[in-house]
């Protein structure tokens, strides 16, 4: 399927919606990457960013993402194996080659080699060339809190955001991810694109039939658009954006967003050679179109610091003070920064994992394609 075919598909609504149990959508989803040829414990690893991202309630970078990378293996432009090759190692610092395999499994060992340096030295820090889609940015920050540090990562992605007075899709929608472990049952986890909206929203919005908000898209004569469908369209065409955080112009500081994409950039591909800006969209290896990325992690152990107690109990108060703080008339509740995805896990490990007709369809697809017939959905 290239990118121009986005289709609008079934008709979706709540009423649509099937609830799955995730550990059976974990296992399909290990099944279908096992099928592709995928080792099983790279399998387990990309299982467990999809449904860990849909359990958290990030539904862009889901299983909604699963017929993606099936459509990109099979192409050729994902190698299914995995080959992480240390290409430096300088004492808190590495630079790996991710070869074009796995994303996830990539970030996977470049996180874990960022957190034994962080063990040794206070900080590692691992950049990466060569990586493809790592999925939703967080579960690297979280590998990170789980062992008492802080944690930080980014990536480029395919151009979809335009610098500041312009229009054309250069830069991605490069999430800057930091995140610091609390004395409260969630840590601190900041994971979200440096543009208002990115890409893998918009395809949510398509699949489930509704319109952007005006103001999240400059098309190529300055103005917005909120069709989804276009808007997917366009960026393939490059006659649509995505704006950055800060939105269209000066007036609201999109140039902030303009610049903290730009530095995702250069963290994701100056330091270890890798490409960037308008490569991303793929280039050709050998006759073989390859869409690549590239990362960069980093770990901070906090008991290099101070004790980590002492630290946790400081970032608690700091959540707790924030949310304790007054509040806009109306509201019901103050968040901060990873709550609503803890308290999205907890309920959809009880409930499920909401299916919409697109997603069923996408996954009925994947299921005939690779007989897996011993999978009895209630949609099928
Ligand atoms: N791999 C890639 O190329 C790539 C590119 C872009 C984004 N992403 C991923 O997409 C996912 C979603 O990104 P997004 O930009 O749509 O995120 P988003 O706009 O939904 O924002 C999510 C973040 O905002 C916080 N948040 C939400 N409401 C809040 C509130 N009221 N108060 C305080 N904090 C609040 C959340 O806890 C979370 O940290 C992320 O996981 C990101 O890593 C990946």
């Amino acid at each position: 399927m290239t990118e121009k075919a986005i289709t609008k598909s079934i008709d979706n609504s709540q009423e649509d919606e099937v609830y799955i149990n995730s550990s059976i959508l974990r296992n399909f989803v290990e099944d279908v990457f096992i099928k592709l040829k995928v080792p099983k414990p790279d399998a387990k690893i990309i299982a467990n960013g999809i449904i860990q991202s849909d359990l958290r309630g990030i539904d862009s970078h889901g299983i909604q993402r699963c017929k993606m990378y099936f459509d990109r293996i099979k192409q050729g432009i994902y190698n299914p194996i995995t080959k992480v090759e240390i290409l430096s190692d300088n004492g808190a610092t590495a630079v790996i080659d991710g070869n074009c395999g796995m994303g996830h499994v990539i970030g996977f060992h470049s996180m874990k080699l960022a957190i034994e340096k962080a063990k040794i030295f206070g900080v590692g820090a691992v950049a990466v060339r060569n990586s493809t889609h790592y999925g939703f940015a967080g579960i690297y920050s979280l590998m990170a809190i789980e062992e008492g540090m802080i944690g930080f990562t980014t990536t480029n992605a395919r151009p979809a955001v335009p610098p500041t007075f312009g229009v054309e899709p250069m830069l991605g929608t490069n999430p800057l991810t930091y995140g610091a472990p609390t004395d409260e049952a969630f840590p601190f986890l900041i994971d979200c694109a440096t543009s208002i909206i990115q890409r893998g929203k918009v395809e949510v919005y398509n699949r489930t039939h509704k319109n952007l908000p005006r103001g999240v898209i400059i098309t190529e004569n300055g103005n917005t658009e909120t069709n989804p469908e276009d808007v997917l369209n366009d960026l393939c065409d490059r006659s649509a954006a995505l704006l950055p955080l800060g939105g269209k112009g000066e007036a609201t500081s999109g140039y902030k967003g303009y610049g903290y994409a730009t530095f995702a950039e250069i963290l994701s591909a100056a330091l270890q050679d890798g490409i960037y800006l308008k490569d991303t969209a793929g280039i050709i290896e050998n006759g073989q179109k390859k869409l690549k990325v590239g990362h960069f992690f980093l770990a901070i152990d906090v008991n290099h610091f101070r004790p980590l107690d002492g630290f946790k109990e400081t970032t608690g108060n700091i959540m707790r003070e924030l949310r304790n703080s007054k509040k806009v008339p109306g509201a019901k509740k103050i968040y901060t920064a990873g709550e609503k995805e803890y308290l999205n896990e907890k309920e959809s490990e009880i409930k499920g994992i909401p299916l919409n007709k697109s997603l069923q369809k996408d996954i009925m697809i994947m299921q005939e394609e690779l007989q897996l017939n011993h999978y009895n959905f209630s949609f099928k």
